[in-house]
């Protein structure tokens, strides 16, 4: 089965494109096509998130790796193309998945580790790159989350000198825009099909492995910086 419908996925839409890195990886893995539309969605909300975040809060915005938060959008969910089903329904097998196969194709673990925690952002050591991934991951569809976005906002406050209330009614600002966007968003997901794999010629859907004719750059997330 050729791999037209993720192409499309990856490729259509003014939807920024994903990191090269992240997108050939989609590809490795025969990713179904509404997987990789979600991830588009998804990387395309935490780019968002992270030129605000530039732009209003530079202080910030200087803790932040950048390049961890793009990778780790566009790659969260990618155990899904294993766990088909929990695109569409609840499931969380593809967590502990996903970090395994990034891991197995050389990802570095500290990027590997977005698909493996992007559901369990509610720890105390939650970094503030985790807790963007998993805040793009919630307000793509225009789902607002309290909880995670008052650590938002702590980080927020903390950086800039300002008290949380306030640091969370710009966050709110900003995330009431972005969830404007939702329905398009849903609607460019929709698009494409849940279930029909793209298999790459070749590939052994049992046991992943790493192509070595198309070895990773050493730091993915140097690939992840083009993605405005
Ligand atoms: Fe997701």
């Amino acid at each position: 089965m050729s791999g037209e419908e993720l192409d499309r996925a990856l490729e259509e839409s003014s939807l920024r494109p994903l990191p090269g890195t992240a997108a050939e990886l989609l590809r490795a893995v025969g990713a179904p096509a509404r997987l990789g539309a979600h991830l588009r969605a998804v990387h395309d909300v935490a780019v968002q998130l992270l030129e605000w975040l530039g732009q209003a809060a530079p202080g910030l915005a200087r803790g932040v790796d950048r390049n961890a938060v793009v990778f780790g959008a566009a790659t969260h969910d990618i155990g899904k193309a294993q766990f088909p089903g929990e695109l569409s329904g609840p499931g969380a097998q593809h967590e502990r998945a996903g970090e395994a196969l990034l891991l197995s194709y050389g990802v570095p673990g500290d990027l590997a580790k977005f698909a493996a925690l992007h559901a369990d952002w509610d720890r105390a050591d939650a970094t503030v790159e985790e807790l963007l991934v998993t805040l793009a991951d919630t307000v793509w569809k225009g789902r607002r989350w309290a909880g995670l976005e008052e650590r938002v906002a702590e980080r927020l406050a903390a950086a800039e000198g300002l008290a949380v209330w306030e640091a969370f009614m710009r966050l709110d600002d900003l995330l009431t825009r972005i969830a404007d966007g939702a329905d398009g968003r849903l609607a460019f997901q929709a698009r494409f099909p849940v279930h029909e794999q793209t298999v790459p010629p070749g590939y052994d859907k049992k046991r992943p492995t790493r192509r070595a004719a198309a070895p990773l750059p050493p730091s993915p997330g140097n690939a992840a910086g083009g993605t405005g």
